[in-house]
This record gives structure tokens, sequence and C-alpha cells, in this order.
């Protein structure tokens, strides 16, 4: 069975890049409209113009760093005016930083929360009166295994993807009436740019003996053997996205070759 999202349109945040741009792919090759926002001005529009290219979808790309409020609106307008009103709403702009807490302070704190729960919380409250009141909508916002179990040198991340987890399962309930489901996906380590930069600075930490010592450690916590792509992970996204989803909300998807059982 094929997924399709014919005369949807979607939003994705963080979709000029990884997790979020493999997820739009999928919903463009389905029929869907799809609107990458991005922090990333040229990539984003340079995303667009490919997925546009690639599976012959409507597609626009937007820059818009998703903590302003303004961007957000802005944003927001530009794809009802452009693509329609926004049926779907993948939530997967995120940042990362390994520290340990004790390293950390306040504004790592700060600028954490902002993009990774206070953004998703901006987005979902823009498009959601929209959903509810057409009677039908989809959210699907990613968290990580690290909310679910904590992670060393992740805390603040973890914590922030944690609220994730706990507002959809909240906002969830308030709407189920209303034909809008929203689900979260939890992945484990999946090869993307965000893993990549972060393995490139510990590789560099830590000399390339002891960095590969730690490759292989962490290969082995994966049962499956083998890290994540982003198509992995968008195959369950695009699942929770359409309309076969319809009985699945408020629920948390680890994607994660068996890394976690939670
Ligand atoms: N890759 C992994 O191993 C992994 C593991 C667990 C969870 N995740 C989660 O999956 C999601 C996607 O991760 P990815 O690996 O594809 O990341 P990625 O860095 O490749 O893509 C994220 C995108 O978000 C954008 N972004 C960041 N801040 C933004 C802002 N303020 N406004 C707008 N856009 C912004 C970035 O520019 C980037 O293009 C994230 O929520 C991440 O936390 C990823």
């Amino acid at each position: 069975m094929e997924l399709r999202f014919d005369g949807k349109t979607a939003l994705i945040t963080g979709g000029a890049r990884g997790i979020g741009y493999a997820t739009a792919k999928m919903l463009a090759e389905g029929g869907a409209r799809v609107a990458l926002l991005d922090i990333k001005g040229d990539l984003v529009q340079d995303s667009a113009r490919k997925l546009s290219a690639e599976s012959g979808a409507k597609a626009v790309g937007l820059k818009a760093d998703i903590t302003s409020e303004q961007d957000v609106d802005a944003a927001v307008t530009r794809v009802i005016e452009s693509l329609g009103p926004v049926d779907i709403l993948i939530s997967s702009a995120a940042i990362a930083d390994d520290k340990l807490f004790l390293d950390s302070g306040p504004s790592d704190w700060r600028r954490m929360i902002d993009v990774c729960l206070h953004a998703p919380m901006l987005c979902l409250h823009k498009v959601l009166p929209g959903m509810v009141s057409r009677r039908y909508g989809r959210v699907v916002c990613l968290a990580s295994d690290s909310a679910r179990l904590g992670q060393a040198r992740l805390s603040y991340y973890a914590a922030a993807k944690a609220g994730v987890i706990a507002l959809v399962k909240s906002v969830a309930q308030e709407v189920g009436k209303s034909g809008v489901t929203l689900n979260v996906v939890s992945p484990g380590a999946t090869n993307t740019e965000l893993r990549q930069e972060r393995e490139a600075q510990m590789r560099a930490q830590m000399g390339e003996e002891r960095y590969q010592r730690r490759v292989q450690t962490v290969l082995r916590m994966y049962p499956t053997g083998r890290l994540g792509e982003p198509d992995d992970i968008a195959w369950a996204i695009a699942f929770l996205a359409s309309e076969n989803a319809s009985w699945i909300t408020g629920q948390v998807v680890s994607v994660n070759g068996g890394f976690a059982m939670p």
C-alpha cells in the first residue's frame, strides 16, 4: 500500500535537510504540497527547488527562525496564501549541544528550550486553530530517545524534548474529537548533518583511535547493527501524517534500530 497525501498541504520545520527533508520528499511523492521552513535561507530554497524537480510537487522554501513569533506568523501566512491551509505539521527543526550539565549555563538552557520546545509550541499554536475548524489535522513532532531514557551530555536537549512529548500528549487529549491527531517520533542515532557535525567535533576532541573505539561501542548498542538513515525515520513520520493513522494519537514511536525498548 502506498501512502497518499493528495490535496494536502504539509508544513515542515527544519525541512532544509536531514529527517525533515527526507519526510518532505516522501509526502511530496505521495501528492502533498509542501512548505519547508528553515533558518538556513539559501539551503531551504535550494531544497524546495530540488524537491519540486524530483517529485513534481508544488514546494516552497521559506527562511524563518521558528523561535521568532513574527517569523512564524509571516511564514504560515505565506504558506496558506501559496499552498492552502496547513493539514500536516511536521516539527523537525532542532539544535544539539554536547555538554555536561555542570559545564553548561542558563544561556545554553534558554537557547535549547527556545528552539526545541518553545518554537514547536509556537508553530503548533499557529496552525492548530485551522486544523480544528476544518476538523482535520496531523501533527508529528520529533523528539529523541534521550528524552525517554535520559542521556549524559544531552541533559537540557533531553529535557526540552521531554517537554515536547508532554505537550503532544496533552494537546492530543484536547483536540481528539476534532479529527486532529498529534504524535511523536523519537529517533535513535540517525546519519544526518546534525549527527555528522557532532561526530566531527568528537573526533577532533578524542583523536582517531579513541573515536574509532567509540564508533564500535555505539554500534554494539544497536541490535540491528547499524545506525538509522533519514528515510528510516521518515517512513514512520509519513505513516503518522497519513489519513490511515486516524486512530493513533498521543503516542511516542521510537524508531531506533532497537537501541532502547522503552
Ligand atoms: N539525527 C539524529 O541522530 C537524531 C536523533 C534523535 C532525534 N533527532 C531529532 O530529529 C529532528 C531532525 O534532526 P536532523 O538530524 O534531521 O537535524 P538537522 O540539523 O539535519 O536538521 C535540522 C534543521 O533544523 C533547522 N533549524 C535549527 N534551528 C532552527 C530555527 N530556529 N528555525 C528554523 N530552523 C531551524 C536547521 O537549520 C536544520 O536544517 C530533530 O528534532 C532532532 O532533535 C535526530
